[in-house]
């Protein structure tokens, strides 16, 4: 007899963004079909027992790099994220993450950004994905003629319905004028315009008074962004936004200061949209002097670059904890950039691309003889590409440090993880909902209290392709126990069931928050050219 039903969830406590309960989900062809009290297990062809563990829509994970090279201004090197898009998908499920979007990267010589996406596209073709995917664009080189002709095509035909810009790094960075361009061709479409806000002149005019003084380890890299670089450039943008009278939102919130500038915005009624991530929450500059590893000089302290840097000590990071409950931040995602330690693509550039400017000529170091080189060795973090490992403990994370500490509520950690990144990228209620009929049966179940001995992270429990974790060392009490993929089991109590040819391209629709904001959007009339849309 064909069953009703290919899979029901019973006993869980279903956690929604806005409600939970004990009820049971049944599951049919890859999408919710049902929710009830008490689902009879016979019409159903498999049963899972979530055993009164909480039950929650898949993780949306909205900022994610994979297969990315990163042009490093140095020697035409480039850096090379260590995952592409099937070990970075790969983590991603075994940490409770079911769609994520990643970066297609326009560079100053690519003339089409819709090239660009093509070619992005091949790579995730080529490599497959465990999960569910889709791009953000990143536009360095905004000539308007191109983007009227090709961000009407990206929305249209690839439901690409953001793009994210840059206000630092010399091969990326976007000045005020150029910015506008793109946010003002951005709001014919409503496409979402994503702000990486730091000062670009204030860290290089920071990062050569530093070189001049010698400081030059990893850990100097935070002295060289002191949080005002991030709370400036926030404030600027807040500006230009308003003149376009669009929203935008702040991706990596890092300083307490940016936020609370974000805060004020808000509350007088301009919306303004902001991320925060995991390495704000849990690192500080004091790590990346010492606390972690050998010594306040050591190279190893490349390992939780990033940009912005974390605060400078756990003040900060308290505020930030607090804007995650006050509606602050919209959105809580990984930001997963890895780049592998030992490798010369990676984290090593630091110490070979200093050896070269010293020596002036170029070391031809290969994979087999990067830790020689690197033993004992200081670099300069100038030459360091920046970003941290993420996917997989984004969720582990905020659940064993934020939900299960009291610091924020089930329904907030599915709204911030899941149901808003959803909304604010266009993928609602296909994802971050559990809608029948209307969403995909993406899930992640975690074990019932207690359920699991606390165990000590350490990077082989992950599944990425990064050879270290900046949160190894620290306990976890719970952990993803199965994440499910429209329908299908993809990660088991430990096990990885799903394979790369699970994951399917996700064409968006333009934000299901910002379309609403923009109409009821109070500005600042001494701030913005009124006339511009008269
Ligand atoms: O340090 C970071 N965040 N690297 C990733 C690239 C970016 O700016 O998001
Ligand atoms: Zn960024
Ligand atoms: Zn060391
Ligand atoms: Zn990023």
């Amino acid at each position: 007899m064909t069953k009703q039903f290919n899979l029901v969830i019973k006993n869980g406590i279903v956690v929604t963004s806005g409600d939970s309960g004990p009820l049971d989900i049944a599951i049919k062809e890859g999408k919710i079909a049902y929710l009830a009290a008490d689902i009879d297990a016979n019409l159903a062809e498999k049963v899972i027992d979530a055993e009164g563990g909480y039950v929650m829509p898949g993780g949306v994970d909205a900022h994610v790099h994979v297969a990315q090279d990163f042009p490093s201004g140095a020697n035409g090197v480039s850096a090379q994220c260590a995952d592409n898009f099937e070990s970075g998908s790969r983590s991603a499920v075994c940490g409770g993450t079911t769609t994520f979007l990643s970066f297609a990267h326009q560079n100053r010589c690519d003339p089409s950004i819709l090239e660009v996406v093509e070619a992005y596209d091949k790579l995730a073709k080529e490599s497959g994905s465990y999960c569910d995917y889709g791009y953000h664009v990143i536009i360095t080189q905004p000539d308007i003629e191109m983007l009227q002709r090709e961000l009407p095509v990206l929305v249209k035909n690839w439901g690409i319905t953001s793009c994210k810009l840059f206000m630092t790094y010399a091969a990326l960075q976007l000045r005020d004028n150029e910015l506008l361009d793109v946010m003002f061709e951005a709001r014919k479409l409503a496409i979402t315009t994503m702000i990486h806000a730091e000062n670009g002149d204030i860290i290089s005019w920071l990062t050569d008074k530093l070189q001049e003084k010698g400081m030059v380890e990893p850990r100097f890299h935070a002295q060289s962004r002191p949080p005002v670089v991030e709370m400036e450039a926030t404030s600027r943008a807040i500006v230009l936004a308003e003149m376009i009278q669009n929203p935008v939102l702040f991706v990596h919130v890092g300083s307490a200061s940016a936020a609370e500038v974000i805060r004020s915005t808000q509350t007088r009624g301009f919306p303004i949209y902001a991320e925060t991530c995991p390495q704000y929450l849990h690192l500080t500059w004091e790590d990346l002097a010492s606390k972690k590893f050998h010594s306040p000089q050591c190279f190893e302290n490349a390992k939780l670059i990033c940009s912005p840097p974390p605060g400078p000590d756990n003040t900060d990071q308290e505020l930030l904890w607090t804007g995650l409950r006050n509606g602050t931040f919209t959105i809580y995602s990984s930001d997963h950039c890895a780049f592998r330690y030992h490798d010369v693509r990676g984290k090593a550039l630091g110490i070979i691309q200093h050896k070269e400017s010293i020596e002036g000529s170029t070391c031809p170091i290969d994979d087999d003889h990067v830790h020689e080189i690197m033993h004992g060795k200081t670099g300069n973090f100038k030459y360091i590409p920046n970003g941290c490992p993420g996917l997989e403990t984004r969720l582990p994370l905020l659940f064993n440090y934020g939900l299960a500490q009291g610091r924020i509520t089930a329904e907030r950690f599915v709204e911030l993880t899941s149901t808003a990144p959803a909304k604010l990228y266009g993928l609602y209620p296909k994802k971050g909902a559990l809608m029948p009929g209307l969403s995909d049966a993406d899930l992640v179940i975690w074990y019932p209290e207690g359920h699991i001995k606390p165990f000590s992270l350490t990077n082989d429990h992950l599944h990425h392709d990064a050879d270290y974790s900046p949160y190894e060392g620290m306990e976890f009490k719970n952990w993803p126990r199965y994440t499910i993929l429209r329908g299908k089991v993809v990660w088991a109590e430990g096990e990885l069931l799903g394979s790369k040819t699970d994951g399917q391209y996700q064409k968006r629709k333009p934000s299901q928050l910002t379309m609403s904001a923009v109409k009821t959007a109070r500005t600042d009339r001494r701030r913005v050219a009124t006339w511009l849309y008269q």
